[in-house]
């Protein structure tokens, strides 16, 4: 089968890409490529490369920045995937389309299902809800896989930054009143690749087990990574200032997985620890050693943007 990944350079991209195993053809594209909001482009490249199936991970992907230029936004991520989609029906290809939990409003008080009506709050969201609407309108084949809360190697994201600010600083103050599943990039990876032999097309939410506030998962990164003595401060959306507004409660019941028999994610603690494990070997951060001068990691593991990171000043 031959595999096309749009957004290969970033953060998921760069997880998924091993994962898809030798078995099959695969390529890597990036803006570098093609920018996917260039229909022609696009079109070009597809019909160059015929893909059989194609996850398209590349968007952008900064919450706030799509909030000051909705115009960026919505050519890359909805007319991009809409470039994307038609290709795929113009050559019969299947199409996985990498979405979010900021589709959701986040005013339920139980985790979202995969058919609970989205009602987007930011510009990042309406434009991945509209790009949804597109790849549901245009091929019959599709798989939408909402994710949230990604953390990994290569990429800007909540964890890098937390360890980074608690070397500058004895205090970090961090949202408490937003609460989702942090998901490591390896562990959706995984769960992505194995989707290539699954038929049953659609939705399917697809997140870290477990949740917690940003506020309990900056807490445990700190736990994790030996830097207990920084203290963190529970603040409110309100006052964290950020420009785009995001949902209080963004979890994400795994419905469709468990339905299927395809299995769950594991724990999001289980991917913290075996990420900073590999951001530590990667040289990404360096963690403390502990007083017995060994590394402070001691939980045996399985095993970006911080634009939506909410730290406070
Ligand atoms: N990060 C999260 O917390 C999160 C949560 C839920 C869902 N998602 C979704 O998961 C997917 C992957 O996210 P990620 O965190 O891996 O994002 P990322 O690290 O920002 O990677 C996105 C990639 O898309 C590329 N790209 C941007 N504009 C493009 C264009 N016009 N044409 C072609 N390529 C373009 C970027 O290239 P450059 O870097 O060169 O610009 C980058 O390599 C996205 O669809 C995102 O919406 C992310």
């Amino acid at each position: 089968m031959r595999i096309l990944v749009t957004g290969a350079r970033g953060m998921l991209g760069t997880a998924l890409l091993p994962c898809l195993g030798t078995e099959h053809e695969v390529v890597g594209v990036d803006i570098k490529d093609f920018d996917i909001s260039q229909e022609a482009a696009v079109q070009r490249a597809f019909g160059d490369l015929r893909p059989d199936f194609v996850f398209h991970l590349a968007a952008y992907t900064d919450v706030d920045g799509c909030e000051a230029n909705p115009q960026i936004a919505r050519d890359v991520n909805t007319r991009g995937t809409r470039n994307v989609a038609r290709s795929c029906a113009e050559i019969g290809a299947v199409l996985l389309y990498v979405s979010t939990d900021y589709v959701f409003d986040g005013s339920l008080a139980r985790p979202y299902r995969e058919d609970d009506a989205p009602n987007p709050l930011s510009v990042y969201g309406r434009t991945k809800w509209e790009a949804e609407q597109q790849v549901q309108a245009l091929l019959a084949r599709h798989f939408i896989v909402r994710s949230s809360w990604l953390y990994g190697p290569r990429g800007k994201n909540f964890v890098a930054t937390i360890l980074k600010v608690a070397k500058e600083r004895d205090e970090l103050r961090v949202v408490s009143d937003q609460r989702g599943s942090p998901t490591y990039t390896y562990h959706l990876a995984l769960k992505l690749a194995q989707m290539v032999q699954v038929q049953a097309y659609g939705i399917y939410h697809v997140t870290g087990a477990g949740n917690c506030s940003w506020f309990e998962f900056a807490r445990e990164i700190l736990k994790l990574g030996g830097l207990e003595q920084v203290r963190v401060v529970p603040i409110s959306t309100q006052e964290s200032g950020r420009m785009a507004p995001r949902p209080a409660n963004s979890v994400l019941e795994n419905h469709r997985l468990i339905e299927s028999h395809l299995g769950v994610l594991p724990h999001w603690r289980e991917g913290l620890a075996h990420y900073l494990e590999e951001g530590q070997r990667l040289g990404e951060f360096a963690l403390p050693a502990s007083d017995r001068g060994e590394k402070p990691l001691q939980r045996e593991v399985t095993g970006h943007d911080c634009s939506n990171s909410p730290v406070g000043g």
